[in-house]
């Protein structure tokens, strides 16, 4: 079994599509719309298409990040340009198994290299703390209601970058999905059951967790 992570081609987006619909279907809502948001995205002119990668295991290709610009700014309205990722999955019959840390940790490289002095994104502080991911509360960094998100999580990379001021997050709108597109972009794919599951309780409770 070998695993690559290389970076993602034009030829791959097809297989990336289908394996974000897996890996997302039902997770958060009943089906899903990260596949959608992939697609989008990649015409965004904040995409980082360098950093978009998949990994490969014996030639197929079982998981997939991709990252798109994304900034802070301060009260004295200074920005800093960080790095966002997401979607980012893994084939769910290969999950836990260390190919989205491989996939996290090659791109975090590139990232560092390109010299953005943070990944910061809005998931599940299950999968990133790991990585040393910190909620936004503990750089001041919170989202653009002055709130902070538990769901807010920032990798810093350049220390001490965010010292001194209070900042504020907002995601690219290219994650503002219209769901009536998400619909029709399904279409295309074979029927798939959409279900109630717990992790979307769990993750419904997660977005509107706040830190004091
Ligand atoms: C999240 C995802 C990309 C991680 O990829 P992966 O290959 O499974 O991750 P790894 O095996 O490298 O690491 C998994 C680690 O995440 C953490 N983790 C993940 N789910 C967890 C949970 N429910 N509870 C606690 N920790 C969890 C653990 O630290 C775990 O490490 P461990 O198995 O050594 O304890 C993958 O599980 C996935 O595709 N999930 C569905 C889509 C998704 O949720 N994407 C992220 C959106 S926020």
């Amino acid at each position: 079994m070998t695993l690559t992570i290389r970076p993602e081609e034009k030829s791959d987006f097809e297989k990336v599509g289908e394996l974000t619909r897996e890996a997302f279907w039902n997770l958060y809502r009943p089906g899903c719309d990260e596949h959608y948001l992939a697609h989008t995205m990649r015409d965004h002119p904040d995409f980082l298409g360098d950093l978009a990668h998949v990994a490969v295991l014996d030639g197929v290709i079982v998981g997939s990040i991709l990252y798109m610009k994304s900034h802070v700014q301060n009260e004295r309205d200074e920005q800093i340009e960080t790095a966002t990722f997401g979607p980012l999955c893994v084939d769910p019959r290969l999950q836990r198994q260390g190919i989205g840390t491989q996939l996290i940790e090659h791109t975090k490289r590139l990232v560092i290299g390109k010299g953005y002095p943070a990944i910061i994104i809005l998931g599940d502080p299950h999968n990133y703390c790991k990585h040393g991911f910190k909620n936004g509360k503990d750089f001041n960094i919170s989202s653009t209601d002055g709130r902070f998100p538990l769901g807010l999580l920032v990798l810093e990379l350049k220390k001490g970058v965010f010292e001194d001021h209070r900042w504020r997050f907002k995601e690219c709108a290219a994650y503002e999905l219209d769901p009536e597109k998400v619909e029709a972009y399904d279409r295309r794919f074979p029927g798939k059951e959409k279900e109630h599951r717990y992790s979307q309780e769990l993750f419904g409770m997660m977005i509107r967790a706040y830190l004091d």
